[in-house]
């Protein structure tokens, strides 16, 4: 098959919806074989249907016996890694004083403590194919900060650190690491929070205004920049962090 991803094998953990999904999808399209990992089976069955040939694996980003076991599997499905995405995420929005220690401490697991599982358990498997490219979703709300989601500010920028720490290390074994910073993007987790407002069409009104391009993003225009540091165009970038957010952080 031909395509910028050519017989390239990828992890990607929140694969089943969103701009996981999108990725999946673009992915496939450009020649890789995906394993698809999710806590939500039935997003996943319905993936596996629109993706034959693929591999999707049930379970939490945050358990690490989970993670152990679904990179595993992803192994002995694909003949190895080249590759992993980590778009697995929840949002919170909340004053600190409403925020419990459960909120953070949930928040934390799955958005900074899962990529960093993942990361961690498909390394060996990345140096042992020679080399690979490990993309983290981050978002903009980790370059540039948001009122009340004190929790989900820190786990992204936290992410983009992670990244950019383990950049350095893993130059050496032919493993780049970047993050992209998403602004809103029309998915469920974005829906759901315009939804969970007063008056959702103020609200969505008030983030598209944010942005310099005046506009929510859509999946697959996320997808394109992670396909980018994905494949061999980016082979001179690593440690870095791409603003894919319609502007919103640069003013
Ligand atoms: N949508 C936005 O506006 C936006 C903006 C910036 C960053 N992001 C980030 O992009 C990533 C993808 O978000 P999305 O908007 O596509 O959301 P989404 O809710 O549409 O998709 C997220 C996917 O992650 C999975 N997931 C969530 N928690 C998980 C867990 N503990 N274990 C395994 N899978 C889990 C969900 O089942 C779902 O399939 C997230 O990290 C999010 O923070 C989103």
């Amino acid at each position: 098959m031909s395509g910028a991803l050519a017989g390239r094998r990828i992890l990607i953990a929140g694969a089943a919806k969103g701009i996981g999904r999108a990725t999946a999808e673009r992915f496939v399209g450009e020649g890789a074989r995906i394993a698809a990992f999710d806590r939500d089976e039935q997003a996943l069955s319905a993936l596996a249907a629109a993706l034959p040939g693929n591999v999707t694996l049930p379970g939490d980003v945050a358990d690490p016996a989970a993670v152990a076991t679904a990179v595993q599997a992803a192994v002995s499905a694909l003949g190895g890694l080249d590759g992993v995405v980590n778009a697995a995420g929840i949002d919170l929005l909340a004053d600190i004083e409403a925020m419990t220690l459960a909120d953070w401490q949930h928040v934390i697991a799955v958005n900074l403590t899962g990529p960093v599982l993942v990361m961690q358990a498909a390394y060996p498997y990345l140096k042992a194919a020679g080399g690979g490219t490990i993309v983290n979703v981050s978002s903009a709300a980790g370059l540039s900060p948001l009122a009340r989601r004190t929790a989900y500010c820190a786990s992204k920028a936290g992410l983009q650190m992670a990244s950019k720490a383990l950049a350095i290390e893993a130059a050496a074994f032919g493993i780049r690491v970047n993050a992209v910073c998403p602004g809103a993007v029309e998915t469920d987790l974005f829906r759901s929070s315009i939804d969970a407002a007063a008056d959702p069409q103020a609200a969505y009104e008030a983030v598209r205004a944010r942005y310099a391009l005046q506009r929510v993003a859509e999946p697959a225009e996320i997808a394109a920049a992670i396909l980018w540091l994905t494949g061999d165009d980016s082979s001179y970038v690593t440690g870095t962090s791409i603003a894919v957010d319609g502007g919103r952080t640069f003013h």
